[in-house]
């Protein structure tokens, strides 16, 4: 075993990416309820992004080994673990405290690379019950990109109102989230709606299923195109709103009765004086539901579904090593990615 450990380690929230620096450490001991973990792969999220920017709105703790999202191979289990054994390959929980059902307060504040460290680093030790088996169909960067997006799609696809096959999805631009949405609504049977700004992603879109493709630039009122393209003109069953104000308002233009709109981000901004209002769930008869990632009972569901379906995430050609992830900030944050954008670690 290497006896030195390279991670990398957000210092505050004031410094923006400068905030990031590359430290060499010892390998953490094991705890009794613990698992040694040979990091081989870890991924990024755009939360990952704003942490160091003191933008984002969940607990964070400083300093902190960033990034939720990672994929490895159990090097050494503490002496009451059962899940695991020695050779695993494994991924990460994001809120590891979020076992099963609905999420709770305590487990709110336990999002890895926030306030628990995270997988930017050669070796780290995490808590039992805050790993999955990794998917055996999956390499170690694929794996490493189901801790966020991945299980957040799901959750919002299955966690209230499970997808039906022939249903109609609706996934905004073509970020992680929004991909791991079409894949998994394209396994289920339901047709989709994808949107991007961008001519060139529209074909790759398509090559991943996509039924429909609209630029969102182009056409600024893509929300009542999306409900003409559905039967009957009845409107799309689920949404994934990764957008915030400025496409929560076309999400209720295009949402059918009785829908589901998915609220997962705001990339696009908030802006509580043009955004919708709870009123307009009753106007729309529709549930408009936050998602906080998941559990790790649905992240099993979900492992399960992509196995057997043998869904691969889609991760973008670029993939940087440990020692570049400064430049894989600047990368993702430039919105340069197509899907994940994937840190190599070994
Ligand atoms: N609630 C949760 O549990 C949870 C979990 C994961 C992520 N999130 C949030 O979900 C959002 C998406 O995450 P991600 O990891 O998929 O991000 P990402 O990979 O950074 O997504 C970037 C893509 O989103 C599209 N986009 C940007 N601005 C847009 C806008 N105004 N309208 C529509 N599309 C827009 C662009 O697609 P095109 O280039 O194709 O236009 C862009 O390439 C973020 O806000 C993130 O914080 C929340």
């Amino acid at each position: 075993m290497a006896a030195t450990n390279k991670q990398w380690i957000v210092e505050n929230k004031d410094k923006g990416f400068d905030g990031l620096v590359y430290k060499e450490t010892s390998i953490p001991q094991v705890g009794e309820n613990e698992v040694l973990v040979k990091l081989e792969a870890a991924s990024l999220n755009y939360r990952d992004l704003i942490i160091p920017k003191g933008m984002y709105p969940f607990p964070t703790k400083f300093p902190v080994v960033p990034a939720s999202d990672g994929a490895g191979e159990v090097i050494e289990v503490g002496s009451k673990v059962t899940d695991f054994k020695k050779g695993d390959k494994v991924a990460t929980l994001f809120n590891q405290g979020h076992q099963f059902g609905s999420i709770d307060i305590p487990a709110t504040q336990t999002g890895l690379g926030g306030v628990i460290d995270g997988t930017l680093r050669e070796y780290g030790v995490f808590a039992e019950k805050g790993l999955v088996k990794a998917a055996k169909n999956l390499s170690a960067i694929e794996n490493s990109t189901l801790t966020c997006a991945a299980l957040t799609s799901w959750n919002a696809l299955y966690g209230l109102k499970p997808l039906k096959p022939g249903e109609y999805v609706l996934v905004q631009g073509t970020g992680g989230v929004s991909l791991f949405g079409l894949q998994f609504a394209k396994a289920a049977g339901a047709i989709v709606i994808a949107t991007t700004s961008s001519a060139q992603k529209a074909e790759k879109l398509k090559q991943l299923g996509a039924d429909h493709v609209i630029n969102y630039k182009e056409d600024e009122n893509w929300g009542e195109t999306a409900k003409k393209l559905t039967p009957d003109g009845a409107g799309v069953d689920h949404i994934i709103e990764v957008g915030g104000a400025g496409t929560l308002k076309q999400s209720f233009k295009a949402i059918k009765y009785e829908g589901v709109i998915s609220v997962i981000g705001f990339l696009g901004g908030v802006d509580p004086k043009t955004q919708p209002s709870v009123v307009d769930t009753l106007g729309h008869i529709c549930t408009v539901r936050g998602v906080y990632v998941g559990s790790k009972a649905l992240m099993r569901d979900m492992i399960r579904a992509i196995e057997a379906n043998d869904i691969h995430p889609v991760v973008d050609e670029k993939v940087f090593t440990l020692s570049e992830v400064r430049e894989a900030y600047d990368f993702m944050w430039a919105q340069k990615h197509f899907g994940k954008l994937a840190i190599k670690i070994c």
